[in-house]
């Protein structure tokens, strides 16, 4: 236990824990750890899981599209997803033999939950021939319809390609993520980019105001903001871009401080990663990612068949076929 309380505090995570709580984290960690060698599991966990889960626990940590790459890489048996469930689902198509798991069954996503298959289908007998390109916070109905996944990490650059080939796509279900993208490439949302109505309840409603008040107080502050935010607030940034481009941009620059216009939990991590840099990060949580925990995590191992994720195969097929699109076009 003292060893184990030893490496977390070596990881920085006693600063983020009330006085004595390590030795209860440990505790979990330690346990989770064992379980997951034995059971021959490996634990993805995006960057907006808490530092516990993804420094104590994780062995594949990231956004949506590294922890997409990475699960198709991974040899192990199983893979037990700390991220929503259409991360989990992805993972899934991708790794068809292999069981996948999400331990909380409230890890949804507002964007994943504005659009349906229908939906689609009504859509492309309303734009006959127009491309569909769907952001990976979908179900894998919705990308079943599609023809091509694009993640925050890699859609301005899959949409350039595709903007080669044709004059007006439909990119689903992110309405402020697809009109951003649209002006960064000289398009008219709407018009050359025909959107959905969906928006992210976490990144919806960041004020540009305080953008204004934060850069007043802190002289030389850089604004990072993800591609889901409105845009207004994209207009008041510095950057835009996905959690992995943020981290990239942070490490690559020497600003006062950042403010981070993303998920808070993202801040912490930044603030462990890059200890001599100075974080602000507008709190807003992201309930579904928040609804996983340790304790969660643990519960999982000891009996993971009722949170095992499924697809049926016809829409696994189909969908794969639309996230493999996204890996020739991410080159
Ligand atoms: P990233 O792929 O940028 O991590 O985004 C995932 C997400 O859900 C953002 O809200
Ligand atoms: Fe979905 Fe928004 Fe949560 Fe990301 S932050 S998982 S887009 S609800």
């Amino acid at each position: 236990m003292l060893e184990e309380i030893k490496r977390l505090n070596a990881l920085g995570l006693h600063r983020r824990c009330a006085e004595g709580d390590i030795a209860r984290v440990a505790g979990l960690t330690l346990e989770i750890n064992r379980l997951k060698k034995a059971k021959d599991a490996v634990i993805c966990a995006h960057v907006y899981q808490t530092p516990d889960i993804i420094l104590g626990v994780g062995d594949l940590a990231g956004d949506s599209y590294k922890l997409a790459d990475d699960s198709r890489k991974t040899a192990a048996g199983s893979i037990v997803f700390c991220g929503v469930h259409f991360m989990a689902e992805t993972a899934k198509i991708l790794n068809p033999g292999k069981k996948v798991y999400v331990p909380s069954a409230n890890a949804g996503c507002s964007l994943s939950e504005a659009v349906t298959g229908a939906d689609v289908r009504r859509l492309k007998a309303e734009y006959p021939g127009l491309p569909v390109v769907t952001y990976i916070n979908t179900s894998a109905e919705v990308k079943a319809e599609s023809d091509c996944v694009v993640t925050s990490a890699n859609a301005e650059k899959i949409l350039r390609k595709l903007y080669l080939k044709h004059d007006r796509l439909i990119f689903l279900p992110d309405r402020f993520m697809g009109a951003n993208l649209a002006r960064t490439l000289g398009k008219t949302p709407g018009m050359d980019m025909i959107l959905w109505h969906g928006t992210c309840i976490v990144h919806e409603k960041f004020s540009p105001e305080l953008v204004g008040v934060y850069r007043r107080k802190y002289p030389g502050l850089a604004v990072l903001a993800h591609a889901e935010c409105p845009e207004e607030l994209i207009a008041a940034a510095d950057f835009m871009g996905g959690t992995g481009d943020m981290l990239r941009y942070i490490e690559n620059t020497n600003a006062a401080a950042y403010l981070l216009v993303t998920e808070c939990g993202f801040g912490e991590l930044a603030a462990l990663r890059f200890p001599r840099k100075n974080f602000i990060a507008m709190c807003r949580l992201c309930p579904y990612m928040k609804s996983i925990t340790l304790e969660s995590v643990l519960a999982l191992l000891k009996d993971p068949a009722p949170q095992e994720i499924t697809v049926p195969a016809e829409i696994a097929l189909r969908a794969k076929k639309a996230i493999e699109k996204m890996f020739e076009l991410a080159g």
